[in-house]
């Protein structure tokens, strides 16, 4: 008797915390999304990258290749607009629409503006990090416009939507938009160390899929605080992610496989123990936030 494949998935049980997590063993085929993803995401932190005229992906700043699974894709569009800074490029068949996360401290919190705004018209009841929304809005016509372009010729070319803190963010409204325009192309949404977005009717909808997205990833990584603020309960609203969670347990570069965990729930209040998160803390020490699968850069650019 063949042993059901979701025994297998399910073995891993977290030990510690209040209320149990239960997790599961992520795919090869997971991993190595995630991994590209970041090349992805730490690429959009070079300004080489996300000035107008700029050919094709390069990570050389440094004069190490710090992102060589993006390195040399193509750059059909650049954007530059207050919060939301990026490219869109295609690598192979995929459309890549990554945002650039803050840079600085000051502008993490420049950027972080906590009132809630309505978006009835995603669903009923839901609201969203108003100013998150806003640096989607200001450059959406144009990258809707150049994806349009970009599938002339290669009609339903996967489009992953992508961006690591203030970028995963905007990326996680921007994927909203993308894949109700282009239904036909499956989009994959990965946001790594996302801040919470939005009220729980917002992320009611998300974790049921609203959106109908083709794949959803929200990546979080060991005690980085980010993902923790804003508080569940401040700033007079409610705030919740949604799930499911792929959690890296490892605190250092570079996990593998097994060293990330897909927890199921909304809030798996693992990272700093469920506690909310300290800003002061992530300033002093934003290491853990920079590593998702690499370093992703930040304050020094490529
Ligand atoms: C297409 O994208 C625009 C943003 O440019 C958005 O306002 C609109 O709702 C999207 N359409 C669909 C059907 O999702
Ligand atoms: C946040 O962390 C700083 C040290 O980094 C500490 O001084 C401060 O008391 C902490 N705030 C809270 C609310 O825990």
């Amino acid at each position: 008797m063949k042993l059901p494949l979701l025994y297998l998935l399910c073995s891993i049980k977290s030990a510690v915390g209040s209320p149990l997590s239960t997790s599961t063993a992520i795919s090869s085929a997971d991993f190595n999304s995630l991994l590209q993803g970041a090349n992805f995401a730490a690429a959009a932190y070079c300004d080489s990258n996300t000035k107008a005229g700029s050919k094709s992906v390069t990570c050389t700043g440094t004069g190490s290749d710090i992102c060589p699974q993006a390195s040399g894709a193509t750059i059909l569009g650049t954007f530059s607009n207050s919060g939301a800074v990026g490219y869109v490029a295609r690598s192979g068949n995929n459309i890549v629409v990554a945002f650039q996360g803050s840079k600085s401290g000051k502008q993490f919190l420049d950027d972080f503006n906590v009132f809630q705004t309505p978006v009835d018209f995603w669903c009923s009841g839901c609201q969203v990090m108003g100013a998150f929304l806003n640096d989607w809005e200001v450059v959406s016509t144009g990258i809707i416009a150049t994806i349009k372009q970009a599938l002339v010729g290669h009609a339903n070319s996967p489009i992953l939507v992508l961006g690591h803190s203030l970028g995963a963010g905007v990326a996680t409204f921007a994927a909203v938009d993308i894949q109700g325009n282009f239904t036909s192309s499956p989009v994959t949404l990965l946001s790594y160390a996302s801040p919470r977005l939005g009220n729980q009717a917002w992320a009611d909808w998300y974790t049921a899929n609203g959106p109908k997205i083709s794949k959803i990833y929200r990546v979080t990584h060991h005690k980085d605080e980010v993902p923790q603020i804003p508080h569940k309960s401040s700033y007079n609203s409610v705030w919740r992610h949604f799930g499911p969670e792929y959690y890296i347990t490892k605190e250092d570069l570079s996990p593998a496989q097994s060293d990330i965990v897909m927890l199921a729930e909304q809030e798996s209040d693992l990272g700093i123990d469920g506690k909310p998160g300290n800003i002061t803390n992530h300033l002093n020490d934003p290491t853990e936030h920079r590593n998702y699968m690499i370093h992703l850069s930040g304050n020094t650019g490529c």
